[in-house]
């Protein structure tokens, strides 16, 4: 067992990496065992980009394939304004999430640890904001199974209301050139626990 030090937005954050976790139904070590260098990336972009960090803000987070270390729904939470994280990946990798969890400060509520596995849905459904994910995507065998559990964790939430996407069907019968610009899914002012949809329409003649 091994720990490094990374920074995001100049907190160190504490990596523990758990060497040579095994897969018991292969036999063979997981790629999740240690922390890889895309993961940095993902974190500085996050932390460099205003709009990502807007996104973040009283978000819940889930990092899909987070391997034993969870960076990014870690960082999200510790570094990034986000409320809370769900961090997954296959059962052998889940105690070094929450050892890295426990490391970086979060409470179990902050920092909820699951197993998922591509294709399957978390064992209980819950509203998810981000989805983060670093280092997953190099075997397209594995997308469909991916795409499965992605679109299982998409929800309405994200939906801006169906009112006003009606009043912009009748804009554009009456001859407005209607583009959605922007979609953000952000705290509400009043009722911060909770997130809508919103969506920045551009309307022309
Ligand atoms: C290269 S590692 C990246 C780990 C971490 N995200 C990082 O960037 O340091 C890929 C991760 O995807 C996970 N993974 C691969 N296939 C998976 C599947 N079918 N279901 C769940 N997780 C999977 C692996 O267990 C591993 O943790």
């Amino acid at each position: 067992m091994g720990a490094l030090h990374v920074a995001v937005t100049g907190r160190a954050m504490a990596v523990v990496e758990r060497d040579g976790t095994h897969d018991p139904a292969t036999g063979r070590v997981l790629t999740g065992s240690w922390l890889w260098d895309s993961s940095l990336v993902l974190a500085s972009h996050l932390a460099a980009a205003d709009s990502a960090r807007f996104r973040l803000r009283g978000a819940t987070v889930l990092e899909l394939g987070a391997g034993g270390t969870g960076l990014q729904g870690i960082a999200a939470v510790a570094c990034l304004g986000a409320a809370r994280c769900v961090l997954t990946d296959m059962r052998p990798l889940l105690p070094g999430l929450r050892a890295n969890a426990d490391a970086n400060g979060l409470t179990a509520a902050q920092g909820d640890v699951r197993e998922l596995r591509w294709g399957d849905k978390l064992e209980h459904q819950l509203r998810v904001d981000v989805v983060l994910m670093s280092d997953v995507v190099y075997d397209p065998l594995d997308m469909p199974a991916m795409a499965a559990t992605l679109r299982g964790l998409w929800r309405e939430g994200r939906e801006v209301r169906d009112s006003v996407q009606d009043c912009m069907g009748v804009l554009r019968e009456h001859g407005f050139e209607v583009a959605e610009v922007e979609r953000v899914t952000m705290p509400l002012l009043r009722d911060p626990d909770h997130t809508a949809a919103f969506a920045i329409y551009r309307v022309s003649l």
